[in-house]
């Protein structure tokens, strides 16, 4: 069995991990990898989103199976290709990715199908947009419509900074075409839990539930950055609670994909907030989270490499068995590079310490030099994932892997975790 992981970061290498464990004996491509999954894999100089080459390639390599990594391929129309040349591929084509693509849609998607989710209004106008913030009242959240980097989303405490949001995306053009159209969305309050989904467009298979930590520093204090850590399990995601996710927003917004003409198959990933009022969907992604994924994946007993197979054929995931997990918690931390997030330093020299069996370093951003030397080639350098019987041994084990790593001027959080440890560490 040959299989191709199109991408080259911690959730890439996180999945490159699992489908090695799954079966040994699978011959690995990567486009582009990076020097972590080159330990498993034959990594191939091809940008992620150039999907006329990686076909060349899955076509040359006859490859049985293609995973997807992030959003940029599958927004490029990837899937919707690959299907056409017959090869299997595990993703939601261009029309379905548009559940994280297109905010709006994903709204009016919601909306119509009574799935939960904050109340909201799309403008393209400021004034328009300036008064809406005004009957919706602080604290409001302004959204670019598009795909911007993570970056499109603002949480405004009052009037000021919900105008100075609208300007900078409407009339200065701060995300480009994705920042032309916005919604005005109403605040939800509460804790956020990110639920994966295998699909095969109408049957599905939940992951444990997963906490990203999104803010830079401790206490999630300072700016927002693609995710410094992740945990799972979360204790909140109470089963009753996934199974209410499951029968209120899962199965009804496949439905909905399906009617819409755009079966959504691949990882389903919904960002909810826990109200008062029960699970609510913050935002929905088209692929698997990251750095969820790097804290996931480690705790998975049984295979992924089967559900994925089913699903890139266009098998159905009826009879497949739930999925499997290991007792006990993970914690991935994130080792940063200086700066980031706004200006983050690459290249420099980076040295990953020994560990132990229960501790995984992923590659995020590095690149191997000529002479062999590994730099830092993105602001996030690492993802360090622990597993163990108890979250705060996780915690500690992960934290002190990440700090143990040698890069001038990392940063990272020792605390991923704490808002469950503040529940009151969960042994098992
Ligand atoms: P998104 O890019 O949609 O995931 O939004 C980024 C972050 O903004 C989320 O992870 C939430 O922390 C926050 N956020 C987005 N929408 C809302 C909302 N309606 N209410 C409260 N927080 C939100
Ligand atoms: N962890 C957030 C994301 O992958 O979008």
């Amino acid at each position: 069995m040959k299989a191709l992981i199109v991408g080259g970061g911690g959730r890439e290498h996180a999945l490159a991990w699992k489908l090695k464990q799954d079966d040994p004996a699978l011959d690995l491509l990567a486009a582009p990898g990076n020097p972590g999954i080159a330990e498993l894999a034959r990594c191939l100089p091809i940008a992620a989103t150039d999907v006329p080459a990686l076909l060349d390639l899955a076509r040359r390599e006859r490859v049985d199976l293609v995973v997807v990594g992030p959003e940029a391929p599958l927004a490029a129309g990837i899937v919707d290709e690959f299907r056409r040349a017959g090869i299997p591929i595990f993703g939601p084509t261009r029309a379905a990715a548009e559940i994280e693509t297109s905010k709006t849609f994903a709204k009016e998607l919601m909306l119509r199908a009574g799935i939960p989710t904050a109340r909201a209004e799309r403008y393209t106008d400021v004034d328009d947009a300036k008064a809406a913030v005004r009957r919706f009242g602080a604290p409001v959240v302004i959204k670019a419509s598009g795909l911007a980097a993570g970056k499109g989303v603002v949480v405004a405490g009052s009037m000021e900074e919900a105008d100075t949001a609208i300007e900078m995306m409407l009339l200065e053009g701060a995300f480009g075409a994705a920042g032309a159209e916005l919604l005005v969305e109403e605040f939800m309050e509460g804790e956020e839990l990110s639920l994966f989904a295998i699909t095969d467009g109408t049957r599905f298979l939940t992951m444990l539930p997963a906490q990203d930590h999104k803010r830079l520093g401790d206490g999630d204090r300072g700016p927002n950055t693609g995710g410094m850590g992740a945990y799972a399990p979360v204790s909140i995601g109470t089963p009753e609670l996934i199974d209410a996710a499951c029968s209120r927003i899962i199965e009804p917004t496949l439905l909905a994909m399906r009617e819409h003409g755009r079966p959504f198959t691949g990882l389903l990933y919904a960002g909810l907030m826990l109200t008062n009022e029960g699970p609510k969907v913050v935002e929905f992604n088209c692929r698997f989270g990251d750095p969820e994924t790097e804290a996931i994946l480690p705790l998975m007993r049984s295979t992924l490499l089967q559900p994925m197979l089913a699903v890139a054929r266009g098998e159905s995931l009826a009879g497949a068995p739930e999925i499997s997990w290991e007792h006990g918690s993970s914690v991935t931390t994130v080792v940063a590079a200086p700066g980031y997030p706004d200006h983050p330093a690459t290249g420099a020299t980076l040295s990953i310490p020994a560990v132990g069996s229960n501790v995984h370093v992923f590659h995020a951003g590095t690149r191997r030099e000529t002479d062999g030397r590994l730099i830092s080639a993105g602001g996030r350098v690492l993802a360090v994932t622990a597993v163990a019987g108890t979250l705060d041994e996780a915690r500690e084990r992960s934290a002190a892997a990440a700090a143990a790593v040698l890069l001038e001027g990392k940063q990272l959080r020792r605390d991923i975790g704490w808002r469950e440890l503040a529940r009151g560490a969960r042994a098992s």
